[in-house]
């Protein structure tokens, strides 16, 4: 008999950015599986720009959600109890759901956990256990509280299973299943290399740095951006920077007057967000890449490029540790420092990591099929 024969849906979250990368592949892999289980995606809405979400859809072949929430952007707390009223009022209306899957860190991730736990259902999180220990960060409170609570905990990286263990969580809950952000580069790296987006901008491999910077601790203080335009500008006098700037940062530098001076520079190539394949593309060529990302961190790890990290702490220690990633805290002078290292040619080369293998997608579905048949 075919699982799932009596129940009819497993329902799968995606809201911001970084979520779509991570979901495709475990779409991917369930439609490559005989099974009767329906999928229904749930866009929560909270980006919502073409050039933040749709694009996303597109090159990553992203089925069109099924249901979309629409939440848009406000506060934390607007826009994590917008969140959960809609899914909320989406579930109690919805076929039988055998089980939720959420990945990642952001609001959308945390808002439906705990929706469909308190709704009884089994919640899948993946990407679970990640720690930075930095409760400053929205994205911490996100992480510790799906973790206590979802049913199923889907590890990365094996930090995530020393983070877990020491929280006393029970073994039985917890698998590694490897790195689904790293499957869509995988599946992707042959159409981003065949894209050559840096020499679409007349720049040369491994002649430029990529930029993006979108933390609050970056961006939403006037001096802390000044500070970062101003290494910026700097960084452009020894090395063309590409800079793709995400919403919140473009409205910050607005805000503060600050985009003339950031633009002033002949070198700095600042631009809107862009698509999965560009960024990949410029990714993959750069000579260095300098991000306050997550996810960055671990696809620069996995091709092997150097990336200097301007934050305090990371919740993947496994890109410093195996990777090419520094972490250079918000001394801009350690940054500098940082930066001149790779620029000389002295870094880290990196090597594999366990599971970041383009088949974490299947090992998500064999776990998810395995739990709610
Ligand atoms: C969110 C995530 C963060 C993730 C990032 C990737 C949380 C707490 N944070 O942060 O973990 O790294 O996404 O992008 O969930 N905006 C637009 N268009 C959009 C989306 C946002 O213009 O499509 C603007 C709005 O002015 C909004 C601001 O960007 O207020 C910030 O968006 P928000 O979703 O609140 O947080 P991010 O900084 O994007």
């Amino acid at each position: 008999m075919l699982p799932f024969a009596a129940v009819s849906q497993i329902v799968f979250v995606a809201g911001a950015r970084p979520n779509f990368m991570k979901i495709a592949p475990i779409l991917h892999a369930l439609h490559g599986r005989e099974t009767e289980v329906r999928d229904v995606l749930v866009h929560t809405g909270q980006h919502y720009d073409h050039g933040m979400s749709e694009i996303f859809f597109e090159q990553l072949g992203i089925k069109a959600p099924d249901v979309h929430l629409e939440v848009g952007s406000g506060t934390h707390g607007a826009q994590t109890g917008r969140i959960m009223h809609t899914f909320e009022e989406y579930l109690m209306q919805a076929p039988r759901t055998a089980g939720v899957v959420v990945v990642g860190d952001v609001n959308s991730t945390m808002a439906c956990t705990l929706v469909g736990v308190k709704m009884g259902l089994p919640v899948a999180h993946v990407e679970a256990g990640l720690r930075s220990f930095d409760r400053a960060m929205p994205e911490e409170i996100n992480r510790i509280v799906t973790d206590s609570i979802a049913d199923l905990l889907l590890v990365s990286d094996p930090a995530g299973l020393e983070n877990l263990a020491r929280e006393g969580v029970a073994p039985e809950r917890i698998r590694y299943v490897g790195n689904v952000m790293i499957d869509s580069v995988v599946a992707r790296l042959e159409e981003a290399d065949a894209l050559g987006q840096a020499e679409a901008l007349g720049l040369s491999k491994r002649g430029y740095a990529l930029v993006t910077l979108h933390r609050p601790q970056n961006v939403d203080h006037e001096d802390r951006l000044r500070s970062l335009v101003g290494f910026l500008s700097e960084l452009a006098d020894d090395v063309p920077v590409v800079f793709p700037i995400h919403p919140r940062t473009a409205n910050k530098l607005d805000a503060f007057g600050l985009r003339d001076e950031l633009e002033r520079h002949p070198r700095i190539h600042a631009s809107p967000p862009l698509g999965y394949i560009e960024i990949l593309s410029l990714m993959k060529t750069a000579q260095l890449v300098i991000s306050d990302s997550g996810g960055i961190q671990e696809e620069t790890t996995f091709l092997r490029v150097p990336c200097v990290t301007l934050r305090p702490s990371t919740e993947r220690p496994i890109t410093v540790s195996q990777g090419t990633n520094t972490i250079a805290g918000m001394d801009l002078d350690v940054a500098r420092g940082a930066v001149k290292d790779v620029l000389a040619g002295k870094y880290k080369p990196g090597r594999d990591i366990e599971g970041w293998d383009g088949k974490a997608g299947e090992r998500v579905v064999d776990v998810i099929l395995e739990a709610w048949s």
